[in-house]
């Protein structure tokens, strides 16, 4: 089976990090159905197989490489594989992330670092890796996953609501060092997304409270956002989309 999408990415190479399910492994399938070859990056391994194994079956070209982007050696190891593998990165998401919502009050310090480092600390690091051979290919696209509340305010949150305004702080300075160089940073922005993020929230009551308000949406769908980035990535080199702000048409606030 050809491409769905004809072939936009022919010939790219994409890095999706937290590939093993959710937004990543939805986006990771959009990039590939486009022509990229995608590098799958998440810590787990058989997850990682299964989305390879859904992309070869379209034709798709996959490549999996289990990664903890909290290891500074899992990331160089993960850019030296796309290298290796394919030469060049054209494209990275980083994507990989979690939400363990709780009142500062309640969270203990390890939930707070954990928080920081995988939404926020990795991903600078991973930029920072690949960043060079973007460089040297005088083209790229980087695409950040904030979120809403990295714009809007969210109770029991503030670490979440930290490190998700660090990317989009992140990304906008970034932006002013690299697009000379021809590389595209995008921040993405999404509302409630139906996926397994909701399921980390250690506190029970905490839990509870925001899949009963997520529960009164018409939640977006992995793909939703997919599509979303997919539109980023495939524009002509003039444009940059910088920023995309993107709820269910039920969710107002935050
Ligand atoms: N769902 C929403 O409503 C929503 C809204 C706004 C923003 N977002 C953002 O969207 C991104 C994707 O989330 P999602 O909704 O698709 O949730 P998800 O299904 O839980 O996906 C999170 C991904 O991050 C990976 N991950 C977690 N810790 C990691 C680590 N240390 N190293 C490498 N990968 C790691 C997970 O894989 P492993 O466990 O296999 O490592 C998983 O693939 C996140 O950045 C999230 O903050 C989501």
């Amino acid at each position: 089976m050809t491409a769905d999408f004809g072939s936009e990415l022919d010939g790219q190479v994409a890095i999706v990090t937290g590939a093993s399910s959710g937004i990543g492994s939805a986006t990771a399938a959009s990039l590939a159905s486009r022509g990229a070859s995608v590098v799958l990056a998440a810590r787990r391994e058989s997850e990682l197989e299964d989305v390879a194994a859904r992309i070869e079956d379209t034709d798709g070209e996959a490549l999996v490489v289990p990664t903890d982007v909290t290891e500074d050696d899992d990331i160089d190891a993960l850019v030296e594989a796309a290298l290796d593998e394919y030469g060049r990165i054209d494209v990275l998401v980083n994507n990989a992330g979690l939400m363990p919502l709780a009142h500062i009050g309640e969270a203990d310090r390890e939930t707070l670092q954990t928080t920081i480092d995988v939404n926020l600390r990795g991903l600078i690091t991973l930029t920072h890796a690949v960043v060079p051979t973007m460089l040297e290919q005088e083209s790229g696209h980087i695409v950040n996953l904030s979120s809403v509340v990295g714009r809007f305010l969210q109770a029991n949150s503030s670490h979440y609501n930290a490190a998700k305004a660090g990317v989009k702080m992140f990304g906008d300075s970034l932006r002013l060092d690299v697009a000379e160089e021809g590389i595209h940073v995008a921040t993405i922005e999404p509302g409630a997304v139906d996926t397994e993020l909701l399921d980390h929230i250690p506190d029970d009551e905490v839990r509870e409270n925001v899949k009963e308000y997520v529960g009164t949406m018409d939640a977006l769908a992995p793909e939703d956002i997919a599509r979303t980035i997919a539109f980023v990535v495939t524009q002509p080199e003039r444009v940059d989309i910088n920023e995309v702000l993107i709820r269910p048409l039920d969710q107002v606030q935050p």
